[in-house]
């Protein structure tokens, strides 16, 4: 943390005395109190009395350019001032160049987007979307899969700790998830257990839906899970499974989009798969409220009844992510995203070193994760010291995320502009909090 300089609005304390008074206890958070932020920029967030913290989880991978990028503030104000709202009821110049630019980019045929307001409702859209165009009403998802917050997201979503009552909506059952460090096949793990869970797959078609399922649904990497990386043939696999039964390949970009993974926008595209329909969200429009979902025309066409978004597809939320669209294809993030990951990466593997309590170091690009274990050999998640990790992350004013079906992985997701000085402070930062917390 740098030296505080006091700002002139409510203290921390007042903040977060409102927060307990007025918004809904269920909110999670990170720390044992609320961290209060009042101000941003680039990589820095600041509380209300100035201290100073090293942002490397960016309000959930989310603020992909920085924070209070000049460029994307500069956007919005001018549409600000031009077209503030309309709806999906009219056209608008600035929603069409929103979508050309993210059907340059995407993998495919994905070529019609339609634009929500979260990953929730991009997710509830793509299922939609798949249910309109095959005529059939079940999806598969995977174990460990975190898709969202409505009542269907929540369904393929499969942490029962993010599901409230634990119930499922009819139609959504779940395959065995890509998990190699905690592999139940093979130890270590090998692309032999991606037949085994292409397997699994076919066989929860077979004993659990119809046999005519509408859609596989994953995450490339699944994000809430822990970034979690499938083996390399998996996904593929799975492709050809869903396919084999007349069923659609949605693939949820949500966290791992847009240059996040290295080298390539999307990260599926390390995984030589064309998906059916893509959703995004988060870091699409550096913090502005924006889900896509985008398909092939043909699918696009399978649409029939009526639709529409009051707010997707707002003119500034759109100028927002043109504005950040701009900013990465100048900057060539997947090569910077690339760079800088490897050298997250090797940090983390060092600290690894030092701490055998560090079971695994995993992830691709600027999505690093780090899962606790009581012990290397029982891999029993250990989440106790992953909380005192984070306490210790920020008492040495560097911000992580959490994540993993036990809240024992540390998740590392920074700005894609993060320098290479920032990364190294975040490792020595890291590193320290690790010491702190001991073995
Ligand atoms: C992979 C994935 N899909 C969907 C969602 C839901 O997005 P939102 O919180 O914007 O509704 C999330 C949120 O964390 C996510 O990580």
């Amino acid at each position: 943390m740098t030296s505080p300089t006091l700002s002139k609005g409510p203290t921390s304390a007042e903040i977060v005395h409102g927060q307990k008074e007025y918004l809904l206890p269920a909110m999670v958070h990170l720390y044992k109190e609320p961290l209060a932020l009042a101000s941003a920029e680039g990589v820095r967030v600041r509380d209300p009395e100035g201290h100073e913290y090293l942002d490397l989880f960016s309000g959930i991978l989310t603020s992909s350019v920085g924070h209070c990028n000049p460029r994307v503030v500069e956007a919005v104000t001018a549409q600000m001032r031009t077209l503030d709202h309309v709806s999906t009821l009219y056209a608008t110049e600035i929603q069409v160049e929103a979508a050309r630019k993210l059907a340059d980019i995407a993998p495919g045929d994905l070529k019609r987007t339609f634009f929500t307001n979260s990953g929730t409702e991009a997710i509830e859209t793509a299922i939609m979307m798949a249910f309109l165009a095959t005529g059939r009403n079940e999806v598969v998802s995977l174990r460990h899969a975190y898709h969202g917050r409505s009542f269907m997201t929540t369904s393929v979503t499969a942490q029962a700790g993010w599901r409230p009552f634990g119930t499922r909506i009819s139609g959504v059952t779940h395959s065995k998830a890509p998990y190699p460090y905690r592999c139940p096949y093979k130890q270590p793990c090998d692309e032999t257990c991606a037949d085994r869970l292409a397997e699994d797959l076919e066989e929860v078609i077979a004993t659990t839906t119809s046999g005519k399922p509408a859609a596989f649904l994953a995450e490339t990497i699944q994000g809430v899970g822990g970034y979690v990386v499938p083996q390399p043939s998996y996904l593929k696999k799975a492709a050809e499974v869903i396919r084999s039964h007349g069923g659609l390949m949605i693939i949820d970009e949500v966290q791992a989009g847009f240059g996040r993974t290295g080298t390539h926008w999307f990260a599926i595209e390390h995984f030589g798969v064309e998906p059916d329909i893509m959703v995004m969200a988060k870091g699409i429009a550096n913090g502005w409220p924006v889900g896509a979902t985008i398909t092939t025309d043909e699918i696009a066409h399978a649409w029939k009844p009526k639709t529409l978004s009051t707010f997707g597809g707002n003119p500034i939320s759109m100028a927002a992510l043109c504005a950040t669209q701009d900013v990465m294809r100048d900057e060539g993030v997947p090569t910077t995203a690339k760079a800088r990951g490897d050298q997250l990466r090797a940090g983390l593997c060092q600290i690894q070193a030092r701490h055998p309590w560090i079971g695994d170091v995993r992830g691709m690009g600027l999505m690093q994760a780090v899962e606790v274990v009581q012990d290397p050999e029982t891999k029993v998640p250990d989440s106790e010291r992953v909380g005192k990790l984070l306490e210790a992350g920020k008492d040495r004013g560097v911000l992580l995320g959490r994540g993993g079906l036990w809240g024992n992985v540390i998740r590392i997701g920074p700005s894609l502009l993060i320098t290479e000085a920032e990364i190294a402070e975040g490792i020595e930062k890291i590193g320290a909090a690790c010491d702190a917390v001991g073995g």
